[in-house]
């Protein structure tokens, strides 16, 4: 069945890396925001994830217009009475913690900005293509989480990510110069939730492995943002996908019985030479991390940002430790590594505040905006700081913990055509591989929870 997909969506996987082409409208080709909507766009992860898209459904679904007459965005209510994110919506969050350093210049960013190519293409596919990609990317999905229940599990679990080490309160500075230069969140300082990962399969995994470092950013009017990032090391800040579809390819790796079988068929569906890379590359992004202060993330796909000067600019983020390296280990008898990660940082930030830095990277000509292996040229600048409070009120950050379980994080919330929320043109998913993320993560989010 999946071959059939994969023979039919070939186009799909082996779309050649695409030349840059800045179009000529200063514009690049926005999704259609008309009231004209189908039906069919609203996707289950949309009405999930987004209040204005289960608004127009509703609106839509009883006969009227998608779109309030007057300026498109409705009115609604975009967090439930007495939730975490209406807590930290601009009109009731207050930041408990202050950046600590100095920021990077509006002449710094102005200068990687006049060589950054402005209105870069996407990639994204579109209308049957798309449909394809979605469709592959739901059984492929649901075909790795019911190899959990195969194997014993009572429910399924996130696909891949599975063990949370940390779950929480976060708050994000925001360099003011970037806020000057680019639509973006309207306050200085935004709250939100932190989970970090580990990225494996396992429930309890032990040795190396991979990071994540998940936000949910409750910015303009109370409207949520995803911002993603795994861990690994300088050497290997790309993905180890070319785009979405290898991505798969190399999450079907996951839970399988026989590796040699799905050595074979990830070999068949992006070619050996590529399926043998990513193995490889998969086995040299997992570090041993010694603590989760010390984690270096980097979101690998791009995102676009629109500047005050009207283009819309392409850049990477990462976020980088800034509080002191943390001292050697200590193993404790019979605790697997992300036990002794949960538990350290646990103890962690019961104590201090815990920071990093919140870099951007724009473009730079010559860089390639689709294809996920290829590193960028340019400089990082510094766009904020992430910090995780210390821990104020024991109670409290359990109920965060839990909360930070059960988000469903996807970088589309508030993002889609559909759906567009205040901040929808801040940290916008770019290209092929972010739009297969959309349903990947809708997927494995509708499946958990779901027993056999
Ligand atoms: C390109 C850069 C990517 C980064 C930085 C990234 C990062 C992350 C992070 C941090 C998480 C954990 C979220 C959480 O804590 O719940 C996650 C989960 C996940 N990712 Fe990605 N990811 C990337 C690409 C992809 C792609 C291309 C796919 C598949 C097409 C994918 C599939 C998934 C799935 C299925 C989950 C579990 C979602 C859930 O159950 O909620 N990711 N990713």
């Amino acid at each position: 069945m999946i071959q059939t997909r994969l023979a039919r969506s070939e186009s799909v996987m082996r779309t050649p890396t695409q030349a840059l082409k800045p179009q000529e409208a200063d514009k690049p080709a926005m999704p259609d925001f008309s009231n004209g909507v189908p039906m069919e766009l609203f996707t289950p992860e949309a009405l999930e994830a987004c209040p204005h898209a289960r608004a127009m459904f509703e609106r839509m679904k009883a006969g009227g217009p998608a779109l309030s007459q007057e300026n498109g965005l409705e009115s609604v209510a975009l967090a439930e009475n007495g939730s975490w994110i209406q807590e930290k919506a601009p009109a009731n969050f207050q930041a408990v913690t202050q950046p600590s350093r100095e920021w990077t210049g509006k002449e710094e960013i102005q200068k990687v900005l006049s060589t950054s190519p402005k209105n870069v293409e996407d990639n994204a596919a579109k209308g049957e293509e798309a449909t394809e990609m979605r469709l592959f990317a739901r059984e492929r999905i649901g075909e790795i989480q019911h190899r959990q229940l195969d194997a014993g599990a009572d429910k399924m679990h996130r696909t891949i990510h599975t063990k949370q080490l940390f779950g929480g309160d976060v708050e994000v500075h925001w360099n003011p110069a970037v806020k000057e230069m680019f639509n973006f969140f309207s306050e200085d300082s935004t709250g939100g939730l932190a989970r970090i990962s580990a990225a494996s399969n396992e429930q309890n995994p032990d040795g190396k492995d991979m990071y994540g470092f998940a936000l949910e950013l409750v910015g303009t009017d109370g409207q949520v943002t995803d911002i993603l990032m795994t861990g690994g090391t300088p050497r290997t800040a790309a993905s180890q996908a070319e785009d979405g579809m290898a991505q798969l390819a190399l999450l079907n790796m996951v839970g399988i019985s026989s590796k040699v079988g799905g050595l074979a068929k990830m070999a068949y569906e992006v070619g050996p030479i590529d399926a043998g890379r990513m193995v490889v590359d998969v086995g040299r992004m997992k570090t041993e991390l010694n603590s989760v202060s010390d984690l270096e993330a980097w979101s690998r796909a791009p995102f676009r940002l629109k500047g005050k000067d009207g283009h819309h600019y392409l850049v990477k983020m990462k976020a980088t430790p800034l509080s002191e390296k943390a001292p050697e280990a200590q193993e404790r008898e019979g605790e697997t590594t992300s036990e002794r990660l949960a538990n350290d940082f646990a103890a962690k930030t019961a104590e201090n505040d815990t920071r990093w830095s919140f870099d951007l990277q724009f473009m730079q000509p010559g860089d390639d905006p689709n294809d996920g292996r290829k590193t960028w040229s340019g400089p990082w600048v510094n766009a904020g700081e992430i910090v995780i409070p210390k821990i104020q009120d024991g109670a409290k950050a359990k109920e965060m913990a839990q909360a930070a379980e059960e988000t469903k994080f996807n970088i589309w919330k508030g993002k889609e055509a559909h759906d567009q929320g205040p901040d929808f043109e801040v940290f916008y998913p770019h290209g092929n591989t972010n739009l297969m993320r959309l349903w990947a993560y809708g997927e494995s989010a509708r499946n958990r929870g779901v027993a056999g």
